[in-house]
């Protein structure tokens, strides 16, 4: 797995969001209950940037136009396109149920860092 520092250790506070480039890819990074997450910026339904999706107490992350719900931690997809009611059934066949892309984060030497493997979309 190759590492990439991405942000200053003391860049995302309590709740704290940035998007940065990674090999000309978005990658959103979150703070959430002292635990950093890292993401594709892109939801996989509709390709909308994540960064404004609501983050709830169970650990997922809610994208903002159809409320496709993903887990954080593993990118798993616990809804999909869900919204809004009856449209987004229609909606949500446009595009076969996929995960969101996620990756492994650290934070050392005085920065976060993102973990890509050799199969990450980067
Ligand atoms: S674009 Fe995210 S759920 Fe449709």
């Amino acid at each position: 797995m190759e590492w990439i520092r991405v942000l200053d250790a003391d860049a995302l506070s309590s709740g704290e969001r940035q998007v940065v480039s990674v090999k000309d890819h978005k990658i959103l990074l979150l703070e959430h209950e002292n635990t950093i997450y890292a993401m594709l910026n892109t939801c996989p339904h509709m390709g909308v940037s994540l960064k404004n999706g609501r983050v709830t107490e169970e650990d997922d992350i809610v994208c903002p136009f159809h409320h496709s719900v993903f887990d954080l931690e593993t990118g798993a997809v616990k809804a999909w396109a869900p919204w809004p009611p009856v449209l987004g059934k229609l909606l949500g066949a446009v595009r076969p149920e996929s995960p969101l892309h996620v990756y492994p984060t650290k934070t050392e030497s005085g920065g976060i860092w993102i973990g890509l493997g050799k199969d990450d979309a980067v």
